[in-house]
């Protein structure tokens, strides 16, 4: 059984960041199974996918949150960058030969569900709006060139 089970009151309706918060806590499974195992070298490679990952997950909500204009963008990102460094410590401790089982487990399970329940899902309502509108433009164009057939859209 998953040391953590991913809870339908964490979805907040936009699929593209749902699945990468899905993504992150089957991160965190893989985490606390490697943790379990002892092997340094296999928790080593988790951290460093759970890291990276956390990394690009961060940058593209900061890249909605911008193209949206979310006006709380700013303080957002410092959030991020904030665990980033939380992160960060953990990884250097465990590299300096420290146990951060437990530690690392409870503040990645509750930062992580607080984040997407209090602060993701300010931003759900501006960052869905922008995509349904980028949505609807791209099916305009489609119909257009449609319409016009491939000789008018190349050379019309
Ligand atoms: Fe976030």
């Amino acid at each position: 059984m998953a040391y953590w089970n991913w809870d339908p009151s964490y979805e907040l309706g936009i699929n593209v960041i749902d699945n990468q918060h899905k993504k992150l806590v089957q991160y965190i499974n893989e985490l606390q199974a490697a943790l379990t195992t002892k092997d340094r070298d296999k928790i080593a490679s988790v951290l460093v996918g759970v890291t990276s990952y956390t990394l690009s997950h961060f940058a593209f909500e900061e890249q909605l949150m911008a193209e949206a204009g979310y006006a709380m963008a700013g303080p957002h990102k410092k959030v991020h960058e904030s665990f980033i460094a939380t992160i960060n410590r953990y990884k250097s401790s465990f590299d300096e030969g420290y146990n951060i089982t437990g530690q690392l487990m409870a503040e990645l399970q509750i930062w992580l569900t607080h984040h997407i329940v209090h602060d993701d899902i300010d931003y759900k309502e501006c960052v869905q709006k922008m995509l349904e509108k980028k949505d609807t433009h791209s099916i305009e164009m489609r119909a257009e060139s449609k319409k016009k057939g491939w000789f008018q859209t190349l050379f019309g």
